[in-house]
């Protein structure tokens, strides 16, 4: 990778403090749930796009399953890899861009959670292209019928969070759902410009089928309260089960 994005310059910065994150604290629980969503035999191959420290990879791999991480971030990786060796657990990790990567392998379940890449902008992401060239790399490295767990942000509770006066003063784009802000990566640090992008179902539903995958379920997913239930408006988050089902289609993937 050549120059630096500018979320691999924040997560690069934020890596130390990343774990401080309130919404970091609930991680057995997490992996809980997306074992009995992703219903898979201990022993199957399970791919963490945009993993950052490892939290959820790294518990996985004391369920007994294979797992690559895949991030951005290579100071987000060394922590990733560090934590995996004090847990002794070994765990494949690779340094790539979500947008970009392709894999040898097939694997039988696949996560990003939190955010991880899914609707985090680069400063010239276009808001499709981004999230479906993500989907349709994570598309291309399953195995038929595996399932895919997301977590992304919630475009209703952006909508209702912001005015007419944010969106004429650029902080909220209301034809790409981008959301633009000035952000610290941490203490000391000066503020880095960052795009993110929320999502809305129905948007959800036909990205996923660009990709090749249908979905099966969409939930409230707002970190620390993952359930099956439905969706809160204001909700952070949108969590999304989907399924391999084809191949994505010419049409939407780079
Ligand atoms: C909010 S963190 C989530 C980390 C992890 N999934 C979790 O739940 O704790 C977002 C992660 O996505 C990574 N990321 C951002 N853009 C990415 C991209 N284009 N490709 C791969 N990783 C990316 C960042 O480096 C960061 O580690």
């Amino acid at each position: 990778m050549t120059e630096k994005s500018i979320w691999e310059a924040f997560f690069d910065a934020h890596a130390p403090v990343y774990e401080d994150n309130i919404f970091t604290k609930n991680t057995i629980h997490e992996v809980d749930f997306l074992l009995r969503e992703l219903s898979l035999q201990p022993g199957s191959s399970i791919l963490d796009v945009g993993c950052g420290t490892g939290r959820h990879s790294i518990e996985l791999a004391k369920h007994g399953y294979s797992v690559t991480g895949l991030d951005l971030s290579s100071e987000m990786l060394a922590r990733a890899a560090d934590a995996a060796t004090t847990a002794g657990v070994n765990v494949n990790w690779i340094h790539s861009d979500a947008t970009q990567f392709s894999l040898p392998g097939k694997y039988d379940g696949a996560i990003c959670l939190c955010e991880g890449a899914f609707g985090l902008l680069g400063q010239r992401d276009d808001s499709i292209d981004q999230p479906l060239s993500i989907l349709c790399n994570i598309s291309r490295s399953l195995k038929p019928q595996a399932k895919a767990v997301l977590t992304v942000l919630n475009a209703t509770a952006m909508i209702r969070r912001y005015t007419n006066k944010d969106v004429t003063e650029g902080r909220f784009d209301p034809l790409t759902m981008v959301e633009s802000s000035e952000c610290p990566p941490r203490e000391g640090h000066p503020p880095i410009a960052v795009r993110e992008r929320a999502f809305v179902p129905t948007e959800l539903v036909l990205l996923f089928r660009l990709a090749g995958m249908s979905v099966l379920n969409i939930w409230g997913g707002t970190a620390g309260n993952w359930g099956r239930r439905v969706l809160d408006l204001d909700e952070m988050e949108i969590m999304v089960v989907a399924c391999k089902t084809g191949e994505p289609l010419d049409a939407g993937c780079a």
